[in-house]
């Protein structure tokens, strides 16, 4: 299909670097039979407690599931949540040196999951309010060769990780969860990953009124405004739009569905760790695809993210 790769910074190596700048969480999760209605109380199952977050399941992917040398640069509070995730994200590989420790708790999601794997989640977002990027985190940011942030931090954290990358770097955003975003922080955008919901949303008027429309024309929508869009379509796959080239749509992965918290990062955090070895933008998204579907396969976020090895064979089998 002819496509360049997103510019990636020059001599960029074989096993690129991947700056995370975004939230960690707590999260707390419940089974239940069906999401409760509002002022409506259900019983559900026994409570989980397990690592979350937009920013740091993100790193987790980029490093275990896409093999990148990754570091986060985020904010935890001084109690056990906190332990839970500097856990898992070291366990993970991921460099904890962005990460700050504040006077304010640990964020935490409260979660619930029905039977079908969907979830219902309500971010408390206590120290994520507090992340900031400031000289330490610059350097840190500004030795990447892919920048990725989520929208559960403030917004001038997100515009001054852009605006921390090294000219050429691409800055990806997951623009979830869903929110309205500012000129500057579009202005810094080369590669935008949404779902479909977060597409319409963005997509501005056209979009939000005609929720029922193809990916494709959302996608074509939102590339007035920035030069690469991918949407993820859960189950489904994905698809790869950039000006100037024919969409490509990315098939999903048939897989036995338990629990889909974090199978959007998963995917965000294996298409920076390939964009940062130069891969192109639709091969990103294929690996991506296929990490994304074996998150869903088990419970919990980060403790859901598959192994390098595990996505590479999976990828083998995939045409395309
Ligand atoms: O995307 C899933 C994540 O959203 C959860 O881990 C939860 O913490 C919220 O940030």
């Amino acid at each position: 299909m002819g496509e360049q790769p997103v510019s990636t910074a020059a001599g960029a190596p074989a096993s690129g670097r991947v700056a995370v700048v975004g939230s960690a969480n707590l999260d707390v999760v419940v089974d239940v039979p069906r999401h409760p209605r509002g002022g409506e109380t259900i019983l559900g199952g026994d409570l989980r407690r397990s690592p979350g977050g937009k920013g740091a399941n993100q790193a987790v992917a980029a490093a275990r599931a896409g093999g990148a040398d990754t570091v986060l640069v985020g904010a935890l509070g001084p109690d056990d949540g906190a332990e839970v995730l500097l856990r898992s994200l070291t366990g993970a590989g991921v460099r904890t040196d962005g990460v700050r420790r504040v006077a304010a708790a640990t964020g935490t999601a409260l979660i619930t999951v029905s039977p079908d794997g969907e979830n219902a989640i309500v971010v408390a977002p206590g120290a994520n309010a507090r992340v900031v990027v400031d000289e330490p985190a610059r350097e840190l940011v500004a030795a990447a060769d892919v920048v990725l942030a989520q929208l559960e931090v403030p917004l001038d954290v997100v515009v001054a990780a852009a605006r921390a990358r090294r000219p050429g770097v691409p800055f990806v955003l997951n623009a979830a969860p869903s929110r309205e975003l500012p000129a500057p922080v579009w202005q810094d955008v080369d590669v935008l990953v949404v779902n479909e919901h977060e597409a319409a949303d963005l997509a501005g008027p056209d979009g939000a009124t005609q929720p029922e429309r193809a990916p494709s024309e959302l996608a074509r929508l939102l590339l007035a405004r920035v030069p690469a869009v991918v949407v993820t379509l859960g189950g489904d796959g994905a698809l790869v739009a950039r000006r100037g080239h024919d969409d490509v749509r990315v098939p999903g992965v048939r897989v036995d569905v338990v629990d889909t918290t974090g199978a959007g990062d998963t995917f965000c955090g294996v298409l920076a760790a390939e964009l940062a070895r130069g891969a192109d933008l639709a091969e990103a998204a294929r690996v991506a695809t296929v990490a994304g579907a074996l998150a869903v396969t088990r419970h919990g976020a980060q403790d859901a993210v598959p192994g390098r090895a595990e996505v590479l064979t999976r990828r083998s089998r995939v045409p395309g």
